[in-house]
C-alpha cells in the first residue's frame, strides 16, 4: 500500500464522511437508500420536512442519538488522534459526521461541519444552541425555555448553509502560508454533497496533495491523486508514515 508521509514539514487536512462511523455500526445516509422507515430522508433532514411535520423529524433524530450513545470509536478514528498528537496545529479535521465519535476518540481540532447530534438550538429564537441528549420518540416537540417556540436539532440539514465560522477555520488552514507542505485526505465520503465535495479542488488549487480512502470509488474520485480503496478502519491505521 502507498505511504502517506507525516513528517515535521506536514500540514493535514482532513475530511471524514459517513463511512468513517460506518464500522462502529452507524448506518451511511446512502446506505439506508435515502429512506428512513419509508420517509425520504429530506423528509427529515430538512427545514421544510420540520415545517411539515417537527414531531416525525424529532422521531428521526431521537432514533439517531439513541443510536449513537451505543457506539464506539473504531481503529479509524483511533488512527486520527494519533496523527493529531504527531502533527499538532499542523491537523484540522473536518466531519460530516454528526454522531461525535471523533471527539469522543480524542480528537481535538475538530470542525463539525454538518453540526451535532447532540446539540438542540431554537427554531425560532437566536439563542446559543446547546448540550442536549434528550429524546422524544412519541411524536411530541421540545419547546424553548426562552422564547417558547420549538427546539430542533442543530444540524446543518439538507439546502441549509454551513456556519461561516467553520468555512473560514478550513479556508485559512488552506492557504496558510508558513512553508509547511500541504495535504488532504478524505475518508469514507461519497464526494457528492458540497462543498465538502469541493475541498479536494481547494487544496489542488492551493498547491497541496489530495488522497480519498473509500470503500467504493465515490462522486469525485478523479479528482484526487491517490486513492487507496478499502475500510477506513482497516486502512487509516497503516496508511500514514509518522516521521
Ligand atoms: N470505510 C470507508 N468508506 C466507507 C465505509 C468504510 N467502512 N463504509 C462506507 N464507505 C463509503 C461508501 O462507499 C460511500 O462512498 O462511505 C461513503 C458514505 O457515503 P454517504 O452515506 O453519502 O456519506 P457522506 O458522504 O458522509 O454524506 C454526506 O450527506 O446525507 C448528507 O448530511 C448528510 O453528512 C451527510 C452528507
Amino acid at each position: 500500500m502507498e505511504q502517506l508521509v507525516l513528517d515535521s514539514r506536514t500540514r493535514l487536512l482532513v475530511l471524514t464522511g459517513a463511512g468513517v462511523s460506518a464500522e462502529s455500526g452507524v448506518p451511511t445516509f446512502r446506505g439506508m437508500n435515502g429512506l428512513w422507515e419509508n420517509h425520504p430522508v429530506e423528509a427529515v433532514a430538512s427545514p421544510q420536512g420540520f415545517q411539515a411535520d417537527p414531531a416525525l423529524v424529532w422521531r428521526f433524530y431521537s432514533q439517531r442519538r439513541t443510536g449513537a450513545a451505543d457506539v464506539k470509536p473504531n481503529p479509524g478514528h483511533d488512527a486520527l488522534v494519533r496523527w493529531e498528537a504527531h502533527l499538532g496545529d499542523r491537523f484540522l479535521l473536518t466531519t460530516q459526521n454528526v454522531d461525535g465519535l471523533h471527539t469522543r476518540a480524542g480528537s481535538q481540532r475538530v470542525v463539525d461541519m454538518h453540526g451535532n447530534l447532540f446539540r438542540t438550538k431554537c427554531a425560532d429564537c437566536r439563542r446559543e444552541p446547546f448540550d442536549d441528549t434528550s429524546v422524544h420518540p412519541s411524536g411530541t416537540v421540545p419547546k424553548c425555555d426562552s422564547c417558547g417556540g420549538r427546539l430542533r436539532p442543530d444540524i446543518v440539514w439538507f439546502g441549509e448553509m454551513l456556519a461561516s465560522a467553520d468555512l473560514e477555520r478550513i479556508g485559512e488552514f488552506v492557504s496558510r502560508k508558513d512553508g509547511t507542505r500541504l495535504v488532504f485526505l478524505a475518508a469514507g465520503t461519497s464526494g457528492a454533497v458540497w462543498p465538502a465535495a469541493g475541498l479536494v479542488d481547494e487544496v489542488r488549487t492551493a498547491g497541496g496533495e489530495t488522497w480519498l480512502v473509500n470503500y467504493e470509488s465515490a462522486a469525485n474520485t478523479e479528482r484526487f491523486q491517490h486513492f487507496v480503496q478499502g475500510l477506513s478502519g482497516q486502512v487509516l491505521p497503516t496508511l500514514a508514515k509518522l516521521v
